[in-house]
């Protein structure tokens, strides 16, 4: 063991080796690309189009009545892309009637279920060590829009030491390893380390819909998509959309050996972007039961390679949440209408900016 391995015994170092090692050899082009013959896209059918929408409709609003349902969102992410220093959701959007930051937006979303169906919707928000404390005190500061303080829960996730392109750990200082976080995969261990899925458990919650911070046109617990997800079975959902383009930065719906998931578009093969047009947009719905069963479930590591703390190259690895979906083996999908529910922000400027962002939500 190497002094560093001592010093910092949080970290799983065997573990960092073996993605380190297969980190090299996947950028040297060494390994092989077994999947790519097995993948197909996962069909799926519009929600609006489903003849019993009405009913399942009515399913949704009974779960959220008898106050079955919660609303979990991953926040942890690092927004570099958007060049804004504090977490994504203190992010004021610039509307007509004056700015509202994107946690506000959420918030307000939930407060109209809660009066609409009289209950209050338990909220998690799983956050970084980067931004976890500013994320209080942006809900605290504003009071936490309305919503019931009690119903609101914060949780971090995970991080990963971040690696030199030859393996070696980055440090921030020589007592400071350059930790970061471990990706919205982290979200099943954090709910569980973090007591929050016991707490859903407690109050009874059925269905817990998990989405992202970004998409400021999100729906949470929507009621027919709840609905048609309980009638169906299955153990879990998601919403999607059609791409704009094969180009477009979405991960995408598959079939990978069979198993339902999504291919992110870092992975899927050049070649074959124009077969996958079913877009992800972080809307997605588990059981309860699919929790519990994720909690212990390894998930794999993906290789972002960035620069850290001034390290060209760097290697970061992530867990995706969507690997999820193979691991629970059903999985049930809805259309739906971009325009109506998808509104990212994620740059700065030009595409999937605050701008469009603003544009789609008062457009709709
Ligand atoms: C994500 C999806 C992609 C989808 C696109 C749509 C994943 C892995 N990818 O891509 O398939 O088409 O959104 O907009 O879900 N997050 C954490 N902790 C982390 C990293 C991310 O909580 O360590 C959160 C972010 O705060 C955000 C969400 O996960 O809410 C998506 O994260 P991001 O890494 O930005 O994914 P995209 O590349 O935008």
């Amino acid at each position: 063991m190497t002094s560093f391995e001592e010093k910092f015994p949080s970290q799983n170092w065997e573990l960092l080796k073996e993605l380190a090692k297969n980190a090299k050899s996947q950028l040297s082009g060494n390994q092989k690309t077994e999947i790519v013959d097995s993948i197909s896209p996962m069909p799926f059918e519009m929600l609006r189009d489903n003849p019993r929408f009405d009913e399942l409709k009515k399913i949704g609003e009974e779960i959220l009545r008898k106050n079955g349902a919660a609303a979990f969102m991953v926040a942890g992410g690092q927004g570099s892309r958007l060049g804004f220093e504090g977490p994504k959701g203190a992010f004021k959007l610039k509307l007509p009637n004056g700015e509202k930051s994107i946690f506000q937006i959420h918030a307000e979303r939930l407060l109209e279920l809660k009066n609409k169906y009289g209950k209050n919707i338990p909220f998690a928000i799983m956050t970084s060590p980067l931004n976890h404390q500013e994320t209080i005190e942006h809900f605290e500061a504003n009071f936490y829009f309305g919503l019931n303080k009690e119903t609101v829960r914060f949780f971090e996730q995970g991080t990963m030491c971040a690696l030199k392109p030859n393996g070696e750990p980055i440090f921030e200082n020589p007592e400071k390893l350059a930790l970061v976080p471990d990706g919205n995969g982290g979200c099943f261990r954090a709910l569980s380390k973090s007591k929050t899925l016991a707490w859903f458990k407690e109050l009874g919650i059925k269905f817990v819909f998990l989405y992202g911070v970004d998409n400021v046109l999100a729906k949470p617990c929507d009621p027919a998509f709840l609905g048609a997800f309980a009638d169906s079975g299955k153990a879990a959902a998601s919403k999607v959309v059609k791409k704009k383009s094969p180009e477009e930065k979405m991960g995408v719906f598959a079939l990978k050996n069979g198993l339902p998931t999504v291919i992110e578009y870092t992975e899927l093969p050049q070649n074959r972007i124009k077969e996958f047009d079913g877009g992800n947009i972080v809307a997605h719905l588990f059981t309860i039961e699919s929790l519990e069963k994720l909690e212990n479930e390894p998930l794999p590591w993906h290789l972002a390679v960035k620069k850290i703390c001034g390290v060209e190259g760097a290697f970061k690895f992530e867990q995706f949440l969507f690997d999820a979906f193979p691991k629970l083996g059903s999985m049930f999908l809805a259309g739906v209408e971009r325009e109506k529910e998808f509104a990212p922000v994620k740059n700065a400027s030009g595409e999937d900016s605050p701008q469009t962002a603003v544009d789609l939500l008062t457009s709709t």
